[in-house]
C-alpha cells in the first residue's frame, strides 16, 4: 500500500539534503526518509533538518534503509557524482549509470510502487537506465529535466523585464545541459507575448537580450560551480515542487524529463518536454506547436542524447 503523505530522497549529499529541506519547509510530506551510501551522513542531515521542524510544520524525517522506502509515494534520487569545475554533466555518465542501476536494483527488491523523480545527472539518460532497469510504466519515472532551467529562465527574465517571475511563462525543453533549447515561441508575460511585452517596457527589439538569457540559462550551472563547487538550492526548489504536484494530483505541466513515445518524430529517449504531473506521474505528454527552427533544435538535442545512451557500458 502506498503511502501518499510519504517521500524517500536517495542519495544525500548537497542535492538529496536541500531536496529534503526544502520538502519539510514546504510542509508536502509527513513523513520523508533518507537514505545514503553512508548511513552516518543521512543520519547527520535528518537530524539537522529536523531541528527545524519548531519552524515549519509538524512532520517525521530519519535516515533508514530501503526496507523503509516500499510505501514512499514518491523516490526522489539524487545518488551520483557530481560535476566537478570544467565537467559537463554528461562526462559523468559512466560512473552515474552504474550507480543508478544499484539503486533501482534495490528498489526493485523492496518492491515500491510509488513515482520515481530522477535528478541525478545526466538527469535524461538516467531516467531513461531507471526506466529500463525498473520496468515501470513510462509515467511512473520521471526526471527533474529542466524545469530548473525553466526556473532560471524565469528569473532572469522577471529581471530583465522588471516583473515577477511567477507571471513569466516560458520554458526549456530538451536535454538539461548543452543541446537544451528556449521554446521562445510560447513565451509570454501574463498572456502577452514576450516581444509585445518587451516592447511595452521600452525595448525597439528583444532579439539579442533573448540570445543572452539563453545563453546565461544554459551555463548557470558552470557558473555557479565556478564560483562555489556545486549547484543545490535551485534543484532543491525545483525537486519539492514537482513531488508536490505528484502528491496534490494538481496536474501541474511542468518540463520534466520523460519517454518519448513517437512525439515530435522521437522514441527511445527521455527529454523535457512540458507534460502534465500528478499522482500518476507523467500523466500526458503535451504536443505542442512549436516552431520549425525549435523543433530542429529538439531533434538535435535528442540525437546528441541518444549517442550517449547508445555508448552507455
Ligand atoms: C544544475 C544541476 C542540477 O543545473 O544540473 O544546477
Amino acid at each position: 500500500m502506498i503511502n501518499i503523505q510519504k517521500a524517500a530522497v536517495i542519495g544525500c549529499g548537497f542535492v538529496g539534503s536541500s531536496i529534503a529541506y526544502a520538502l519539510m519547509q514546504k510542509g508536502t510530506f509527513s513523513e520523508i526518509v533518507l537514505l545514503d551510501a553512508n548511513q552516518k551522513k543521512a543520519e547527520g542531515e535528518a537530524m539537522d533538518i529536523s531541528h527545524g521542524l519548531p519552524f515549519a510544520h509538524a512532520m517525521d524525517i530519519y535516515a533508514g534503509g530501503y526496507e523503509d522506502i516500499r510505501d514512499a509515494s514518491v523516490i526522489i534520487i539524487t545518488a551520483g557524482a557530481n560535476q566537478k569545475p570544467g565537467e559537463s554533466r554528461l562526462d559523468l555518465v559512466q560512473k552515474n549509470a552504474k550507480i543508478m542501476k544499484s539503486v533501482i536494483g534495490e528498489i526493485k527488491r523492496v518492491k515500491c510502487e510509488g513515482i520515481l523523480l530522477v535528478v541525478s545527472n545526466p538527469v535524461d539518460i538516467l531516467t531513461y537506465v531507471a526506466l529500463k532497469e525498473s520496468g515501470f510504466p513510462p509515467s511512473r519515472v520521471i526526471g527533474s529535466g529542466t524545469v530548473l532551467d525553466t526556473a532560471r529562465l524565469k528569473y532572469i527574465l522577471s529581471e530583465k523585464l522588471k516583473v515577477d517571475s511567477r507571471n513569466v511563462h516560458a520554458f526549456i525543453i530538451g536535454e538539461h545541459g548543452d543541446s537544451e533549447l528556449a521554446a521562445w515561441s510560447c513565451a509570454n508575460i501574463y498572456g502577452i507575448p514576450l516581444q509585445e511585452f518587451a516592447r511595452m517596457k521600452g525595448y525597439k527589439s528583444f532579439a539579442k537580450e533573448m540570445d543572452e538569457i539563453y545563453h546565461a540559462v544554459r551555463d548557470s550551472a558552470y557558473e555557479i560551480i565556478e564560483r562555489k563547487g556545486a549547484t543545490y538550492y535551485g534543484i532543491g526548489m525545483a525537486a519539492a515542487r514537482i513531488a508536490e504536484s505528484i502528491v496534490r494530483d494538481s496536474h501541474t505541466v511542468a518540463p520534466v524529463s520523460v519517454l518519448l513515445n513517437g512525439e515530435y518524430g522521437l522514441s527511445g529517449l527521455c527529454l523535457s518536454i512540458p507534460a502534465i504531473v500528478g499522482n500518476e506521474g507523467a500523466e500526458q505528454v503535451l504536443e505542442i506547436a512549436f516552431s520549425e527552427e525549435e523543433n530542429e533544435k529538439l531533434k538535435k538535442s535528442a540525437g546528441e542524447l541518444k549517442t550517449v545512451l547508445e555508448n552507455i557500458r
